[in-house]
Formats: structure tokens, C-alpha cells, sequence
């Protein structure tokens, strides 16, 4: 199954988690999670280090199922629903699969394996239009001039702009981004940034959720939020009622100062008040 051509007409839920909680281990990485996302809405996940992020990312994407509570995903209850079929219908790109991309793939291919969820161009299929769609996606992540280039001689922005390229490639319903911008140098955050902005302001692009821990790593053009403390929510709503000092002070654990820069396309940043 390929991922679908146009946006689904759903006017249910795209994420509907209802108390859902995982364990790994000893641990409730994420716990008593509900929440619901609507079609067209782009998510920012906020949190320190081992706040869950990626593990709710993980449920959101049905790479993971929760241990309790309902998680439904494009209207398929995980656990129950076809989950090889629900995956060609979400993009997902993050550190869990970077390394699943052989160092010898050329980054033209890199993208278009994205269209069957494989990892290295063997005897697929690909017709006029996946190449048309390659193209462009390599156009809007400024990869054109290395589609020949192997993927392990990328530098660390590149490979990050050829995992999202990837991840867009089945046109999916849903885009996951773990961290999109982690490590990246001051322009390449920049960079990546007016491009996931580009992606945001397009309404043709699917329902996008994105962790990250640095408010300065959000796109404008983020519409709602949630933050997470050890698995829980603080809070969860539109951007500007959960990026608050009290909120963030909540999920961090000390005293935060946020500032809103901007009012027609805010970026956010944030500092610890007293030290
Ligand atoms: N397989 C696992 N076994 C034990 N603990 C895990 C496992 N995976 C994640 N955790 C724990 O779950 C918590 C949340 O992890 P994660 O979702 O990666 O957080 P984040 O992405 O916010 O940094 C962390 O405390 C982490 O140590
Ligand atoms: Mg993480």
C-alpha cells in the first residue's frame, strides 16, 4: 500500500490518545496521556531530556503501542489496527531510523525509498510522478545539487533535511519530527527552520507534531502545543497559552522566562530567570 495522493477527507480526530501510557522497564515514559489533534493543526512536543517526547512521538507514528488507554492514529486504534498499512500514511523522521539509511545511498534515492518505506532502491517500482515529487521535495530542502551524493558524506544539516524530504515523500496525512534541528549549527537550524516554516504555511502539507527541547528550534507557524514533565502533561492547547513562564517553569523544573518575539510570525525563546 502507498501512502495516500491526496489529503483524506477525515473530520475525525488525526491524534486522539485517551490515557495512554507506556512502560519501558521500571518506567512510565509516557503517562496518562490524553489529547487530541485536529487535521491541519502543526504540534510542537516541549520537554527536558527524558520527558517522553520521543517515546509519545513513537506511539504517535504507531511505532510503539501503549501498555494502557486508547491510542488512535488516522482513525486505527493501535493494537488492533494493520500497522505496516497505517505507517505508509505517517511520515516520520528522527533519530531512530538515521542510521538505517545506508552510507552508500545517493540522496536521490534516499528520498524516493521513502515512497515504500524502504531504506535502499532495490526493484521498486517508482513511476514519472515519484520522480516529479522527489524533485520537488528536493528543491524545498535545498538537496537538489546532491541527489547523486551518498548519503554518508552529508553533513549532519543535510542528512537532517533528507530524512524530513524522506519522510514527506508517500504524501503522508501525518508528519512526526523528532528533533529536527538538534545539532545543527546556527545557519543550518536557520535554514531548516524557513523551510519546516515553508511546510507549515502550506495547506496542502499534512498535520505536523515536532519535539523539541529549545523553544528557539520552533517554527513559526506552529498553531498549538504541549508540554510533558516525566511522562505527564503540564499542559496542552494553542501555542501561546501552553509557552508560558508557568508553564515551561512547571515542565523544566526551574524558574522560566519566555519571550515571544514577533506578532504576526513569533519565534520563541527562553531563559532561566534567576540563577
Ligand atoms: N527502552 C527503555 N527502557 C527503559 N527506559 C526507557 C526506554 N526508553 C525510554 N526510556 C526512558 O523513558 C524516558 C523518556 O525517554 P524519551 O521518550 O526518549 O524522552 P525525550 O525524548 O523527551 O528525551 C527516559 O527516562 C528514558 O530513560
Ligand atoms: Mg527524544
Amino acid at each position: 500500500m502507498r501512502g495516500s495522493t491526496y489529503p483524506s477527507p477525515v473530520t475525525t480526530p488525526v491524534l486522539l490518545f485517551d490515557d495512554v501510557s507506556v512502560v519501558r522497564g521500571s518506567t512510565l515514559p509516557v503517562n496518562s496521556v490524553s489529547l487530541s489533534i485536529e487535521a491541519g493543526q502543526r504540534w510542537v512536543v516541549i520537554g527536558p531530556n527524558g520527558a517522553g517526547k520521543s517515546t509519545l512521538l513513537h506511539v504517535a507514528a504507531a511505532m510503539a503501542a501503549p501498555a494502557m488507554g486508547t491510542a488512535t492514529v488516522l482513525g486505527e486504534v493501535l493494537g488492533r489496527a494493520n500497522v505496516a498499512e497505517l505507517r505508509t500514511r505517517i511520515g516520520f523522521a528522527g533519530a531512530a531510523l538515521l542510521d538505517r539509511i545506508p552510507g552508500n545511498e545517493t540522496v536521490g534515492n534516499a528520498v524516493m525509498t521513502g515512497a515504500w518505506a524502504v531504506y535502499a532502491r532495490k526493484r521498486e517500482d517508482y513511476g514519472i510522478a515519484d520522480e516529479v515529487r522527489r524533485d520537488h521535495l528536493l528543491t524545498m530542502f535545498g538537496l537538489t545539487s546532491l541527489i547523486g551524493r551518498t548519503f554518508g558524506t552529508l553533513s549532519e544539516g543535510e542528512r537532517k533535511r533528507v530524512m524530513i524530504a524522506r519522510a514527506l515523500m508517500p504524501d503522508p496525512e501525518l508528519l512526526i519530527l523528532d528533533e529536527p534541528a538538534a545539532g545543527l549549527d546556527l545557519a543550518a537550524r536557520e535554514d531548516l527552520l524557513r523551510r519546516l516554516t515553508w511546510l507549515a504555511d502550506d495547506p496542502m502539507a499534512p498535520t505536523t507534531i515536532m519535539a523539541t527541547h529549545h523553544l528557539e528550534e520552533i517554527p513559526p507557524g506552529a498553531t498549538h502545543a504541549l508540554a510533558l514533565r516525566q511522562g505527564a502533561l503540564v499542559a496542552a492547547g494553542p501555542i501561546a497559552d501552553v509557552l508560558t513562564d508557568e508553564v515551561l517553569t512547571t515542565a523544566f523544573g526551574l524558574p522560566i522566562t519566555v519571550e515571544r518575539v514577533g506578532d504576526t510570525r513569533p519565534r520563541w525563546f527562553a531563559r532561566a530567570r534567576a540563577w
